[in-house]
């Protein structure tokens, strides 16, 4: 298998992007993905979000967004054949380092309590599970899938 390597996601790797996220169970597909809505979050968030690239393309991919006070980690990837080898943690701890770059030390993702997968990776890694926060979301178009 030839070599990984991690760069930053730029607005182009957004078709290769949509593939990943389609072809990967647990991940829910918003209408906040579309090609126009992730050029303006990667211009909000220059430096926090990575893609890994393979002579196969892209095989994983992490999204991270920041509020100037807290991290916001999203749709954290990493293909089938490429996993438990350590890229899903590297994907991470690019996202924590270059947060702490800005002074942001503390970081949040919401996970599917049925993604048992996503939920077994990041109690691996350390990540508290807030079991004191109910999380409410408020939709102003109306449309769930926002
Ligand atoms: C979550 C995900 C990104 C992890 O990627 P990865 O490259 O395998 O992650 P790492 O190799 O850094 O870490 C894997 C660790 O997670 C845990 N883990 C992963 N799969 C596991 C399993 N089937 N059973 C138990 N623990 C598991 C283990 O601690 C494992 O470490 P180990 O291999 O040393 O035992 C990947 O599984 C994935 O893409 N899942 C589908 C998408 C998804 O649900 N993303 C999360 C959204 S919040």
């Amino acid at each position: 298998m030839s070599k990984t390597f991690i760069r930053e996601m730029v607005s182009t790797d957004h078709p290769a992007l949509l593939d990943l996220f389609r072809e990967t169970p647990g991940i829910t597909l918003r209408e906040a993905d579309s090609q126009e809505a992730t050029k303006r979050y990667l211009q909000r968030n220059p430096g926090l979000n990575f893609v890994i690239e393979h002579d196969a393309g892209i095989v994983g991919c992490v999204m991270c967004g920041h509020d100037g006070r807290r991290g916001y980690l999203q749709h954290l990837i990493v293909k089938p054949e490429f996993r438990r080898q350590g890229l899903g943690e590297d994907l991470v701890n690019r996202c924590i380092s270059s947060l702490k770059e800005l002074g942001i030390d503390k970081t949040h993702i919401f996970v599917f309590k049925n993604n048992g997968l996503a939920n077994r990776f990041w109690q691996s890694k350390g990540w508290s599970l807030r079991e004191g926060v109910n999380l409410y979301s408020y939709t102003a178009s109306g449309n769930e899938n926002a």
